[in-house]
Parts: C-alpha cells; structure tokens; sequence
C-alpha cells in the first residue's frame, strides 16, 4: 500500500477536494478497513461501514478514545445522546421520540408547503435565486423553530455561533487552536441561550416539543434541564444544517442533470425515490466518528481498543459492490437503502422530517422556477468535510412562476 493511500482521510479533510471526494473514497474502497500513519482507522466499503455502525463495540463516546485525535469538543462537559453510549443514549432518544412522533412529522406538510409557497412568492420577480440563501437554508430553519418552539427572530443569533461551532467540529482543525477556543466560546453562548429560552417555557408553557417535554405527563423520569439544553441544541442543529445540505444538493445534481429536472417536474410523484438517491449519491453527512470499546477484527484487520475510527458513510453508497454502477446518478434505481441517515441505535431521529421538507421544496423548485440555470458549477463550498455542501448555490432563472 503507497503512503498516500495510507493517508486518504487527510485528503478528504482537505478543503482543495470539497467540489469532489468520490475519487478519493473511490481509492479508499481497494482498502476496506485502513489504519492512517496518525492511528486513525478508516472504514470505507458499504458491508463493513453497516456492520461498524450495528456494532456496540464502536462506541460514539469521544471521551472514551485517543484524546489527540478525537478531542472531545467542548472541555469538560457531558456531550448531547449522538456522542454518549447507552444506556443514557437510549433513555434521552426515547424522551425526544415519544414527543416528536411521526404523526406530527406527517403533520407538518400543509406548514411545510406554506413556508414554499412564501419564499417562492418573495422571489417572484428575480432573475438569479442563490438556493442556499433564498431556500434551502430558510426552510428547515424556520421549521425546526416552530418544532421546538424557538424563536424564529432569533435566528440571526444563533446561526453565528452554529457556523462556529461546526468550524470547530472539523476533525481536519483539530490542531487548530483558535477554531477550538471560537467553537467552545460558541457553545456556551449555544447553551446559555437555550438555557434561558427553557426556564421560560419552565415558567409559561407554550407551543412546541421543549415545552411538550418540560410540562409532559407521561415522562417516566424527569430530564435534567442540562441534558435538555443540549438536547435541544442538538436538535436545533441538525435539525437545519444538514437538511440545508440535502436540498442544495438536491438542486444541484437536478441542475446538473437536467433531464432529470424535467422528469421531475412532469412526474412529482417520483420525488421521495430521486432524494434518496440524492441521499446516496451526495450524502449531507460524509461520515461519522466511532472510538472501539475492545479489540475488534473488521475485515481482517485488527482495530486496538481505543482507536479512533472513521465511517464513511459517502464511500458506502457509492461501494460497487452494493450498488451497480455506483457514479451514476439515477433516481430511478431500486433498493437504495443508503447509510446516510447512519444505522443502528443512532439511526438519525429527523430522518422523516429531512425527508418531507426535501421532498415537498424540490417539487416546489421544479414546477415553479423556469429555465434555471447553474451560474458556477462547482459552487463555493462549506468549510466542513463532515457536513458538506454549498455554501451557495447562484442560478440564473427566466422566471419564478405564480402559484400553479
Ligand atoms: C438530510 C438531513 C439529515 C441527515 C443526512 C442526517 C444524518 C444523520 C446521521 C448520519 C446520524 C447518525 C450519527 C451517528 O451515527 O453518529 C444522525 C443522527 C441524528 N440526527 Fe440526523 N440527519 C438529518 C436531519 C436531521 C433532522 C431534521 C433532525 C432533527 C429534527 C436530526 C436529528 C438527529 C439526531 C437527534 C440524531 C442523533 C440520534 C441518536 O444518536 O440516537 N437529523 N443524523
């Protein structure tokens, strides 16, 4: 094995291959399960990937790896359930889950297509739309609010010190020390806003899931306000900053491949079967960190207890083993079962929600916008290899139609 093949994970990490990891993860599959000079474990094929993530040896427990490598993020604090093990992970899901119950999901499309049909009316005379800006970033936004009962003025607040604490979140600034300090400062300022917002709602009930939780019934214990701070902060955050990704990149490909844009816009019926090839093809979420509880073999290589491991989950969809010709993009393909929403216990809890706002904006986007154009391809991306997308995406339009 060549040096550089030892090293693809740090290529990936590199912001010079945002545009385009596919030929890195491509490289990456000839070596299932690779162990990086730095000591971190690399898990690149899709039977392998799956298998990690259904594993309870692979703990998401930053605290309990190498401390080097996977620095936990914010010094000293108990991290939110997607970074703790069970059984404090199984009770805190169960606590969001009996809340955010799919009949609410399913509930949301006539709001769902109110905040559409508002942002494509504000755009109505516009001969260029960034679908970041005007769209993709907006929507999830304002919709996560309303769940929670955040709100939505506030916005402006706490997207500043988002931004930051994904910049620090990047396993490829590790070593960078202000982002560090930039990404804790912004936690706290994270927390010590949810934390005022919550005694609010501890004294006035209102709408919303966070009051739902504080004033339920039904809780079989009840949540200690710091586990419901960070739960809460976790839920704000990914409850928008990869859906953001998933519709962006959505518009993207469809620009790309026009001709599937226009299959779109005669057969909306076939929208939830195109997003979950988006999902496989350009995942929002890239990979995710586990750290071994014990000795693990995967895939004839031997793991050493304590090793920080990578799964790609991007590298899984595109594995040719699992999906046959793997690079094209179709949304017509059957069984795509992808690894985007992870698997196992922490199978992602917004999965339907990401779902619905995908599927009810790309079918907006499709009927309404007229000859849309991509006014640079690549776009700009995000910083993050984690998190990945455009940071926007600028396309010149003939028109934004009425309603139809
Ligand atoms: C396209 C959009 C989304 C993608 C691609 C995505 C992806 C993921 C992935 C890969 C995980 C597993 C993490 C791991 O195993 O380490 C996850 C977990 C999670 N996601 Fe999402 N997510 C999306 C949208 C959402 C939304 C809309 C919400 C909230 C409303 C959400 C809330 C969560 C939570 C709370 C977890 C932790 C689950 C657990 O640890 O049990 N996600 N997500």
């Amino acid at each position: 094995m060549s040096v550089t093949q030892k090293n693809l994970f740090d290529r990936v990490l590199d912001y010079a291959n945002r545009a385009n990891p596919y030929p890195i993860y491509e490289e990456m599959r000839k070596q299932p399960v690779v162990r990086q000079d730095d000591g971190r474990y690399v898990v690149s094929t899709f039977n392998e990937v799956r298998a990690a993530l259904l594993d309870p040896r692979f703990s998401v427990d930053p605290r309990k790896g190498d401390r080097k490598l996977n620095r936990p993020l914010v010094d000293g604090q108990e991290p939110a359930f997607v970074r703790l093990d069970p059984p404090k992970h199984d009770w805190l899901r169960r606590q969001v889950m009996s809340k955010f119950t799919p009949e609410l999901v399913s509930g949301l499309s006539p709001r769902i297509e109110e905040i559409v049909l508002d942002l494509l009316n504000g755009r109505r005379n516009e001969s260029q739309l960034d679908i970041v800006e005007d769209f993709a970033y907006p929507l999830p936004v304002t919709i996560i609010c309303e769940i929670l009962g955040v709100p939505r003025a506030d916005e402006p607040r706490f997207h500043e010190w988002t931004e930051r604490l994904i910049k620090g979140f990047d396993v490829g600034q590790r070593h960078n020390e202000e982002l560090r300090i930039q990404a804790n400062q912004a936690s706290e300022q994270l927390n010590s806003y949810m934390s005022d917002l919550i005694t609010r709602i501890q004294q006035q009930p209102r709408d919303g899931l966070l009051s739902a939780i504080i004033h339920g019934k039904q809780l079989e214990e009840r949540i200690s306000k710091d586990d419901l701070v960070r739960t809460a902060v976790l839920l704000l955050i990914a409850g928008h900053e990869t859906t953001v990704n998933l519709i962006t990149n959505s518009m993207l490909t469809l620009l790309r491949f026009p001709e599937h844009l226009e299959r779109l816009r005669q057969e909306p019926e076939s929208v939830p079967n195109l997003v979950e090839e988006v999902l496989r093809y350009e995942p929002p979420v890239q990979y995710v960190l586990r750290n071994t509880l014990t000795d693990v073999t995967l895939a004839d290589v031997k793991i050493p207890r304590g090793s920080p491991v990578a799964l790609m989950l991007a590298s899984a969809n595109r594995d040719p083993a699992r999906y046959p010709d793997p690079n094209r993009f179709d949304p017509a393909r059957k069984n795509i079962e992808h690894l985007s929403f992870g698997n196992g216990i922490h199978y992602c809890v917004g999965a339907p929600l990401a779902r619905l706002e995908a599927q009810i904006a790309l079918v907006a986007l499709a009927r309404r916008i007229t000859h849309p154009r991509l006014l640079s391809d690549p776009p700009p991306y995000r910083a993050s290899s984690l998190l990945r997308g455009p940071r926007h995406l600028p396309v010149s339009v003939e028109r934004v139609l009425p309603i139809v």
